[in-house]
């Protein structure tokens, strides 16, 4: 093997072991949604939505990309703690040069939702249980959140879209209680 077979082989295992570790540590896979719930998805939020939409674990950037272009006087922010993924939609990022999408690198567990008039995400059952008292504790009331796929136990959606896929997937609609 030539040494530039070798460091190429390198670098994949660890590209390869990077996402699996992170994975494993948060309890999800950076995988994306799917075109037809990226397009639910843009379908459940207001045409004329022009605030903070924030997407808790952004993954490869699958859905704030296409958020990006639908919602042109939002700001869309991307949270992603896996290293791999982030990158990969950073330098997608500064390529598109979309002026609304930030995507920062970090915990959304422990990062501020203040000021977030949409949430999306596509995570787990555990981690909306984490997130429950998230919401509560930092979103104004009526805030909108979309889920794709996973239910927020205790919380009665607005509506819920079926996907026309072999999983019939759930996306969940969700608004913020009053206090
Ligand atoms: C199933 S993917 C969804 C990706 C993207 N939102 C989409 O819909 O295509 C879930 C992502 O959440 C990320 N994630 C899970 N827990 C996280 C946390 N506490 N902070 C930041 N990202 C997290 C994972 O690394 C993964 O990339």
């Amino acid at each position: 093997m030539f040494p530039f077979d070798a460091i190429a082989v390198g670098l994949a295992v660890a590209v390869l072991i990077s996402i699996v570790w992170t994975s494993f540590r948060v309890g999800i896979s950076p995988m994306p949604s799917s075109q037809k719930a990226q397009k639910a998805i843009i379908s459940a939020i207001p045409e004329n939505t022009h605030g903070l939409i924030i997407d808790l674990g952004s993954g490869w950037g699958s859905i704030v990309f296409p958020l990006a272009r639908s919602f042109p006087l939002a700001t869309i922010r991307g949270i992603e703690l896996s290293l791999i993924p982030w990158a990969f939609s950073r330098v997608r990022a500064l390529l598109s040069r979309h002026s609304n999408l930030d995507i920062q690198r970090g915990n959304f567990q422990t990062t501020s939702l203040d000021g977030a008039e949409v949430i999306v995400c596509y995570l787990f059952p555990e981690g909306m249980e984490s997130l429950r008292a998230k919401f509560e504790e930092e979103l104004k009331p009526n805030t909108l959140i979309v889920s794709n796929t996973f239910r927020l136990a205790g919380w009665e959606p607005e509506e819920v879209i079926t996907l026309d896929d072999i999983h019939q997937t759930p996306i969940y609609r969700y608004r913020v209680p009053a206090k």
